[in-house]
């Protein structure tokens, strides 16, 4: 059984007792950890008693532990999944080899800078979400969106980690410099797109988990495959934290659903607003954005960076393991998305540098599977409106889609006919507006926001109008 030494000032099982080099390196950064947190973290409610799980082993069963705790006091720890003995590289050049213990030689640099652009998106999400806790639709919520924060916080923890521990000097300026970064900041943005945005209520919030956490699930799923095995143990673990951020999205986005499901019916009507809730136009318009930024985070549809991770053994691809062909794809085929004049169209193209669009179609498919549940709450309540996934190509930053205009149903447009019907597709100032309208908190117990429903059931066993944060 991995325990955790909670003894410790810095809770771990990566033996850092035995290590004062990293255990020193790692609480010169905990008090500079600490000061990000109250200068970026959650505004407001940092001395308040917060329901929160804590990791307290890493086997899947007993893990976590629910308690009242102030964040600030949150044992935010280095926990990797238990090793798996004998465990070796499963694809590209080294495949079969040892799993390395050490950073190899060769791959140094870019091992780094894929643990860095992974540790960057932790800090980021929680700099996007600080101002929500003022306006939460309920206490359940409250707590939830809290959790997810300090889990971020102990996600940057466990980059910071691997870089201190792995990469010398080098790691702990990278160290440093996950601190300095801020979300949206002009001079020193966070490194990648959807991590600069704004998430500034509760509605992009749950979309935000939805889409872009996701996108973090299938980031981490594929660095877990990582020939590198402190990258893989540590990726293994906090997928298991990922998937509450996950669930919070897809029950979030399914509760504003039904709520508006329930509106619709009971008042014969399809406009919402007039009752407080947010229409499903609306709602698709924030489908849109939010998924478009998210598929960005995937990269290039061809790229020989992706190529390069892959042979190197350092990232793999979506349950590597199971997939019954070579783990090499030098002489595979990917069947990859392309543009032929004004349509869109698919073209086979190695395997190797498409690695890219084939996590992405993984991504792709798991995310309709929540849109598919949301239909059937729909459906339920009798009405025939269908909430989609846009076509991959529209509205992209990056990539081939990036050079052209790409309706929701996947037409490549003029400029004019997409000025015609942005409006229509993305959440414009005036749909801004209204939702923010709605971000009235709501902090008495078992009361809920009117424009979302209750969650099905509470956290942990504990009823829906469980005292989930202790407000004074
Ligand atoms: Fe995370
Ligand atoms: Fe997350």
């Amino acid at each position: 059984m991995a325990g955790v030494d909670y003894g410790e000032r810095i809770p771990n099982n990566v033996n850092l007792a035995g290590d004062r080099r990293l255990q020193r390196a790692l609480e010169e950064w905990q008090p500079k950890f600490l000061d990000w947190w109250m200068d970026m973290g959650p505004l407001g409610f940092q001395q308040q008693d917060v329901y929160l799980r804590t990791a307290v082993s890493v086997d899947a069963q007993g893990w976590a532990q629910f308690d009242w705790v102030k964040m600030p006091d949150y044992r935010w720890g280095l926990f990797l999944a238990e090793a798996e003995p004998g465990r070796t590289i499963g694809f590209g050049d080294h495949l079969g080899a040892p799993a390395w213990q050490d950073v190899p030689g060769e791959y140094r640099g870019v091992l780094r800078r894929l643990i860095v652009t992974q540790g960057d998106t932790e800090p980021a999400s929680v700099e996007q979400q600080r101002h929500l806790g003022r306006t939460c639709p309920s206490l359940y919520d409250l707590r939830n969106l809290f959790q997810i924060n300090v889990e971020e916080g102990r996600h940057l923890w466990a980059m910071v980690y691997l870089l201190d521990a792995y990469f010398g000097r080098d790691g702990r300026e990278e160290s440093e410099a996950l601190l300095q970064r801020r979300s949206g900041d002009r001079d020193k943005p966070r490194i990648l797109g959807a991590f600069n945005e704004k998430t500034p209520d509760w509605l992009s919030y749950l979309m935000f988990t939805y889409f872009t956490d996701r996108d973090g699930k299938y980031q981490l799923a594929s660095l877990a495959e990582s020939g590198f095995d402190p990258l893989s143990r540590t990726c293994r673990f906090m997928l298991t934290e990922e998937a509450h951020h996950l669930f919070v999205g897809e029950t979030g986005i399914g509760r504003v659903v039904q709520r508006t499901c329930e509106l619709m019916r009971d008042g014969k009507t399809d406009d919402v607003r007039k009752l407080g809730a947010i229409d499903l136009a609306t709602l698709q318009r924030y489908i849109n954005f939010h998924y478009s930024v998210s598929l960005d985070l995937f990269g290039s549809e061809v790229s020989t960076n992706a190529a390069n991770f892959y042979t190197m053994g350092l990232k793999g691809r979506f349950e590597e393991a199971k997939k019954h062909d070579d783990h090499r794809l030098k002489d595979a085929t990917y069947t990859v998305n392309e543009l032929a004049g004004d349509r869109t169209t698919t073209r086979e193209m190695p395997a190797l540098p498409s690695l890219n669009e084939r996590l992405r179609d993984d991504y792709i498919a798991d995310c309709q599977r929540g849109v598919d549940r949301w239909n059937q709450v729909v459906k339920r309540h009798g009405i025939d409106v269908e909430l989609r996934l846009p076509h991959r190509g529209f509205r992209r930053a990056i990539g081939l889609f990036s050079e052209v205009k790409v309706s929701p149903d996947g037409r490549v447009i003029s400029e004019a006919e997409w000025d015609a019907g942005k409006h229509g597709w993305l959440p414009t100032e005036a749909d801004q507006a209204y939702i923010e309208s709605l971000m009235q908190p709501v902090t008495e117990r078992s009361r809920f926001a009117n424009w979302i429903a209750p969650p099905a059931r509470g956290v942990n066993g504990q009823p829906v109008d469980f005292e989930y944060v202790r407000l004074p």
